[in-house]
């Protein structure tokens, strides 16, 4: 999705801001621009093309020279990708330039009065009606101009503005959509990604929705959009710019898949309590009263996310007796859901901005729930919202399809279940057992990956597959819905998920021999109920995979897990999938790691 990136200080700023609009491109766009001024230039100067970032590059002039400028990459909302749509925006007198995440609702209505006035647009966007609004105002300062603007607009902005009569300074504000300032040593950078600031700084400020900044290149101040000064500590990101490289990997989603063994390690680390056989949560904010008070568990987020929810369900009822369920935080705001006081929430989300489940956050906290987060990305919208919650440590993901965080996700979700069982009535040496699975599972994802050449020959086989089907039954239906997803993500197959049990209640007229099923089958109490599913696929000449923990009889093929404790097996028994769905891409040539038409972290409805 569209990302952001601005800079002010002494540096020169045009090939700053192309990097990092580089570092960007993992998020998806279609187009690109940059903006820039000096603080002894007259006007701004601009330049934006369809493409990628180094067709914008090829069009930059030589003498394109400033120490201050915002930049965008875009992904078309209103108005296909093309020259004219690609941010910045700027006025019809050249003074001011907007780049622009997010929707603004009423956009259309906006631009029908303002042409009304006479304005002419040039492009067909959103953006450009902020662009005119800031313009037409003439308030004294640029805050001032830009608060008015945002008083008439309607929806979601991470936004950055720039004004040639007031080139000392650049404006941003947030609502919705991530505005991240980077403070540095007389200088300053604003992103809505921290990926393209950790080059240059590791402090960081990150805005609240209503918020607004105004960025000088010794200085900076936050405030409301109602014009009170608000209080920013800088907070210092942990990631490391080399996280965002390739390592070696062709791709980032194969450097993701393995590094789910360090991940998985980092997630456990320091939280392992042997003496209690349980696990501490620091940021929980959830105490052993509390937590007994819980009647219901509901997980909510989305995608892949909300895959890792559904697992983290089965593993809180099985562990801590909770009834829990998952359900796609995108469906619950918008069905008047019944909001519970002895329900706890539990949002779900790698990036820690994405629309759905922050908006499903904002209406529970409204309605006086307790919500906690599950989230990747410390110190986002999501992870500040909540009462408290687990960081998932997977660290930065780049390719657009998720990997290791949702390993991650899933076991801390396993820490979780685990802390709120020992809190109620999980025995000592349950909580053992568990603890004991949980430090093998680095060593089991090692031994999984390195059946990378076998998983790579059988999916080779899938490369004419018009559709597949993935079947499990409770603790493997997640699993495959998730192997399920990535497969139609990165290789565009498509791709269905059936709990096994429902086969014969309609998809078994699926099956022949060109439909291949990829089947979950653990070896804990429903192995038999497993094995009928695949005779019954069997019977019918449907050609089998299997991903269990030893070999079917009745499938063609069975990728071989490390069995580990029943509850914990769901976390392991994806990890080959997620090779499977990467090898059947890589052999079709698709764009692994920006699959068409997905973004990375979806800011908008
Ligand atoms: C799929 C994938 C998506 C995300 C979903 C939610 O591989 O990554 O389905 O899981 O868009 O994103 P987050 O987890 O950032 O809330």
């Amino acid at each position: 999705m569209c990302g952001i990136v601005g800079y002010i200080g002494k540096r020169d700023v045009a090939p700053l801001l192309l990097e990092g609009l580089q570092r960007l491109e993992y998020r998806g766009y279609d187009s690109a621009g940059v903006v820039i001024t000096s603080p002894k230039a007259t006007g701004l100067k601009m330049v934006k093309a369809k493409g990628r970032v180094r067709d914008l590059e090829a069009r930059v002039p030589k003498r394109f020279t400033g120490t201050t400028g915002i930049a965008h990459t875009r992904w078309a909302t209103h108005g296909a990708p093309s020259d004219e749509n690609a941010h910045p925006h700027m006025s019809a007198d050249n003074k001011v330039a907007v780049v622009h995440n997010g929707i603004i609702d009423n956009a259309t209505e906006l631009r029908a009065k303002l042409e009304a006035d006479g304005v002419v647009f040039l492009s067909e966007t959103d953006t450009e009606v902020l662009t005119h609004l800031v313009a037409r105002s003439e308030a004294p300062t640029l805050e001032e101009r830009v608060r008015q603007a945002l008083k008439l607009v309607e929806g979601t902005y991470g936004i950055a503005v720039m004004h040639a009569d007031f080139n000392d300074r650049i404006v941003v504000a947030r609502n919705g959509s991530p505005v991240v300032l980077g403070i540095g040593e007389k200088e300053m950078f604003v992103a809505s990604d921290v990926a393209a600031l950790v080059a240059h700084t590791r402090q960081v400020v990150t805005l609240d929705d209503g918020e607004m900044a105004t960025l000088k290149a010794d200085d900076f101040r936050t405030y409301t959009t109602e014009g009170s000064r608000t209080t920013a500590t800088p907070t210092t990101v942990e990631w490391e710019a080399e996280s965002y490289d390739m390592g070696g990997h062709d791709t980032y989603m194969h450097k993701e898949i393995y590094e789910q063994v360090d991940a998985v390690d980092r997630v456990l680390r320091g939280r392992i309590d042997d003496r209690f056989s349980t696990v501490h949560l620091g940021g929980l904010n959830l105490d052993a009263r509390a937590a007994r008070g819980i009647r219901r568990v509901k997980i909510l987020g989305c995608g892949t996310s909300y895959h890792a929810g559904q697992i983290g369900a089965q593993m809180i009822e099985e562990l801590a007796r909770i009834p829990a369920d998952a359900e796609p935080a995108s469906e619950f705001r918008y069905r008047d859901p019944v909001v519970d006081p002895d329900t706890l929430y539990i949002a779900v989300s790698q990036s820690g901005e994405t629309y759905d489940v922050l908006a499903a956050v904002q209406e529970l906290k409204r309605k006086g729930a307790r919500v906690l987060g599950v989230v990747n990305v410390v110190g986002s919208a999501i992870a500040r919202e909540t009462d408290g919650g687990v960081y998932v440590h997977a660290g930065p993901e780049v390719c657009v399809v998720s990997t290791k965080c949702f390993t991650n996700t899933v076991v801390a979700f396993g820490l979780l279940a685990l802390h709120l069982g020992r809190i109620r009535d999980l025995s000592v040496a349950d909580g053992k057992r568990i603890i004991e699975g949980l430090r093998k599972l680095p060593g089991q994802i090692s031994e999984i990956l390195a059946g990378e050449d076998e998983i790579k020959k059988l999916a080779e086989q899938f490369t004419d597959a018009k559709s597949m089907l993935f079947i499990g039954r409770v603790r493997g239906y997640p699993v495959a819905r998730e192997a399920s997803l990535k497969l139609k993500e990165v290789s565009y197959i498509h791709a269905e998920a059936y709990p096994a049990s429902e086969l014969k209640h309609g998809p078994l007229a699926l099956i022949e021999p060109a439909m291949p099923t990829v089947a979950i089958v653990p070896d804990d109490d429903l192995l038999e109920k497993n094995r009928a599913a695949l005779e019954e696929i069997k019977a019918r000449s449907g050609k089998i995979v299997a991903v269990a923990h030893q070999v079917q009889e009745k499938a063609d093929h069975t990728i071989v897990v490390p069995k580990n404790e029943d509850e914990l097996d769901p976390i392991l028994m994806g990890i080959p999938l997620q090779l499977l769905a990467y090898h059947t891409a890589l052999a079709l040539g698709r764009d692994i790691d920006k699959p068409r038409n997905l973004a990375k972290s979806v800011t908008v409805e």
